[in-house]
């Protein structure tokens, strides 16, 4: 028997243990299995491999256990810590291939995915709209004209006989533009443009204006403070309502089916005399649900004609204030709603939907040029 070894530590000893290092090996081993991907092996790593493990700090005890005992421990701590560095290259090896593999998956591409089909957005129907019934008076021999956006009252207003008193004059429905005695508004309709084409050119005169018209109006499902119209002049000797009557027709079959025609009722405009509201032909039921309720027409209410704006034969006051002859000429006029036009047209029951600019409204529209 030896004597017992002053310098022994009964302390540090107990890490030796062949218990304490088979539980090392074994909390390493299940600490390396619980980690699922390489960071948390990483960690794992640190507490059960690195220079401050169980393992390691045993492993520096060794050195003070008596020349007898280091043999045995060293061998010991030895064979766990390779125990210990095989388990970890093992699970480090399954969860690389893991890693590849997800890493793969993820940067896979799919051939068969069509590749020339990039969304190239699509062209607002207020603009397609706006062309085609632009090429159906062009294909008549009328000219397309512009008018500024920013208005005089006179051209807006005085020009087309709607005098100081008028109430569309006020403010509830015109934007002014600063100053308020300015003089200049954004135009509330675009029949200025009439009064522009007739001071610019003699009779005769067939143009059509389509454009960008401003009221005071909150914007919701039925009201847009900015919105669309078209507007319609002839000024020619001889023109007479029945030209106005024909070419509206021509107009509704054109645009919304062959034989659907238009109805005028008599009304009031200060720009024309006489004038009428501009009725059209209901195109889904042709108005054969007129007066039914059951089955009903949803895009005439039962009806039978949808309003579709105004029209009249061009007040000699307003010939007159554009230096015209009205002895010698006379003319037609009309005017109406694109917005409306494209709601009834389309069933669109929210006007908003036209003015947001959100491409999953246009593009159910096509393409079309
Ligand atoms: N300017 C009118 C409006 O904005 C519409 C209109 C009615 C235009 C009769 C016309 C017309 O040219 O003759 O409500």
């Amino acid at each position: 028997m030896s004597a017992p070894n002053k310098d022994f530590d009964p302390v540090a000893a107990e890490a030796l243990s062949e218990e304490s290092v088979a539980a090392a090996v074994v909390a390493a081993e299940e600490a390396f299995a619980s980690a699922n991907d390489l960071d948390e092996l990483k960690a794992a790593r640190l507490d059960h491999a690195g220079d401050r493990s169980p393992l390691a700090l045993a492993n520096r005890e060794i050195g003070a256990l008596p020349p007898s005992a280091k043999a045995e421990a060293g061998k010991r701590v030895g064979q766990a810590r390779q125990q210990v560095k095989q388990s970890l290259a093992a699970r480090q090896a399954i969860l690389e291939i893991a890693r590849d593999e997800r890493v793969l998956a993820e940067e896979s591409v799919d051939v068969t995915k069509p590749f020339d089909r990039d969304p190239i957005g699509g062209r607002h129907p207020l603009s397609t709209i706006q062309e085609r019934m632009a090429d159906i008076f062009v294909a008549m021999g009328y000219d397309v004209v512009d008018g500024p956006e920013v208005e005089s009252e006179w051209h807006n207003f005085d020009a087309l006989n709607l005098g100081p008193d008028h109430p569309a004059r006020s403010m509830q429905d015109t934007f002014f533009v600063e100053s308020a005695d300015s003089g200049m508004v954004l135009r509330t309709h675009t029949s200025p443009v009439q009064i522009r084409t007739m001071l610019r050119q003699p009779p005769p005169i067939y143009m059509i204006a389509p454009g960008r018209v401003f009221r005071a109006d909150e914007l919701d499902a039925t009201h847009t403070p900015v919105f669309s119209q078209i507007e319609g002049l002839a000024v020619d000797r001889g023109i007479t309502m029945a030209h106005l009557k024909g070419t509206l027709d021509h107009f509704a079959s054109a645009l919304f089916g062959e034989g659907i025609v238009t109805r005028l009722r008599p009304s009031y405009f200060p720009f024309t005399e006489p004038s009428a509201e501009l009725d059209l032909q209901c195109f889904v039921c042709r108005g054969e649900s007129i007066g039914r309720s059951d089955p009903s027409c949803r895009t005439c209410g039962s009806e039978g004609w949808i309003e579709w704006g105004g029209c009249g034969m061009v007040n000699p006051r307003v010939l007159a204030a554009c230096g015209i002859d009205s002895a010698e000429y006379r003319g037609f006029a009309f005017g109406m709603g694109l917005e409306r036009t494209l709601m009834f047209r389309h069933g669109i029951t929210d006007m908003r939907d036209m003015v947001e600019g959100d491409v999953r409204f246009t593009k159910p529209f096509g393409l079309e040029v």
